[in-house]
């Protein structure tokens, strides 16, 4: 198979992985979503990336379907998160569509760098509500679909012959843990994020459902560190990351597949912090 940006292919990865399998992506256009379900559509699994932007969305989707003939990937633009309607009528047209979803990731979020003394009321609510709300209105869309996708898909752990259903992804920050001067919407929105998904590992564990997290920290070449950092700063970012580099978005991409394979049968509640051991030596991405 010839796969563009091949290294985007992780050495560990199996094709086939996630044949017959659907993932629901908001924030499916961006930088480190559309990678993540690049990745997916590369290992068999057919998808449905939503946002707000109709272009965007549409021309993404079309670029991911290229890694795999026969895939299919659904791209539904006008969907803004903090909008249910259209989120629900998106649910409902994926799994009409496609048969079902048994992956989901919560990607889309809303990011600017402003201090509190610059913040109106306005503005730190719109990151709370596409965060976080977002993310509730995504998950209460989509549950139904992954309870039907876990019962089918579960597992005791030794075989899973059919694969895996039923597991829901965040993408979170390091900021939830935290704290970093212009982010107090983003901190305040994540912190959220994080808590609704270990509630979620709690409340839907017993039913076959997994909810975990993946918090990127600075990773190349996203509309993230667009947003963050500077051209001028990008060495100083480099040097305060432990292991020396910035983060790709295939190491974002990996962590995706760890989590919704059965690499991640007994991963429940857990947040994995992608980002070289940054946070630890300064606070954040
Ligand atoms: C202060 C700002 C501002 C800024 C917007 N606002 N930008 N305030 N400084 N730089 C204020 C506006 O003035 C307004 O308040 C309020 O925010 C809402 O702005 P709107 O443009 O009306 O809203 P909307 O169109 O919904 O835009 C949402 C947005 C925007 C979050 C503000 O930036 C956006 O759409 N972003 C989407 C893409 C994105 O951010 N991607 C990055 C994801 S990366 P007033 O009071 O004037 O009405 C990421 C990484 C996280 O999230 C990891 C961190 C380490």
């Amino acid at each position: 198979m010839t796969v563009p940006n091949t290294p985007f292919v992780s050495a560990n990865w199996r094709e086939g992985t996630f044949a017959n399998k659907v993932v629901f992506c908001t924030g499916g256009s961006g930088t480190i979503c559309s990678g993540q379900v690049r990745a997916l559509v590369y290992l068999g699994a057919n998808a449905c990336i939503v946002g707000r932007n109709r272009t965007k969305v549409e021309e993404v989707a079309a670029d991911i379907s290229t890694v795999r003939p026969g895939s299919i990937v659904l791209g539904i633009g006008d969907v803004d998160v903090r909008n249910p309607d259209r989120v629900n009528a998106a649910v409902e047209e994926c799994a009409k569509r496609l048969g079902g979803i048994d992956f989901v990731i919560a990607g889309a979020a809303g990011n600017f760098l402003a201090n509190v003394s610059e913040l109106s009321l306005n503005a730190f609510k719109a990151v709370i509500d596409i965060d976080l709300i977002g993310s509730w209105i995504t998950i209460k869309a989509t549950l139904p679909h992954l309870l039907r996708s876990a019962e089918k898909y579960k597992n005791d752990g030794k075989s899973v012959p059919n694969g895996t259903g039923g597991r829901i992804i965040f993408v979170s920050s390091t900021n939830y843990h935290s704290a970093r001067v212009a982010q107090a919407h983003v901190c305040a929105a994540k912190a959220g994020v994080n808590a609704l998904s270990n509630v979620l590992s709690l409340e839907y564990g017993p039913r076959g459902i997994t909810s975990n997290i993946i918090a990127p920290g600075p990773i190349d070449e996203t509309e993230g560190l667009r947003r963050l950092s500077s051209p001028e700063l990008r060495e100083e970012a480099i040097r305060s990351v432990p292991l020396q580099r910035l983060g790709l978005i295939k190491d974002i991409a990996d962590a995706t597949v760890f989590l919704f394979g059965d690499t991640g049968n007994f991963v429940n509640g857990a947040c994995i912090d992608v980002d070289g051991g940054t946070w630890r030596v300064k606070g954040g991405a």
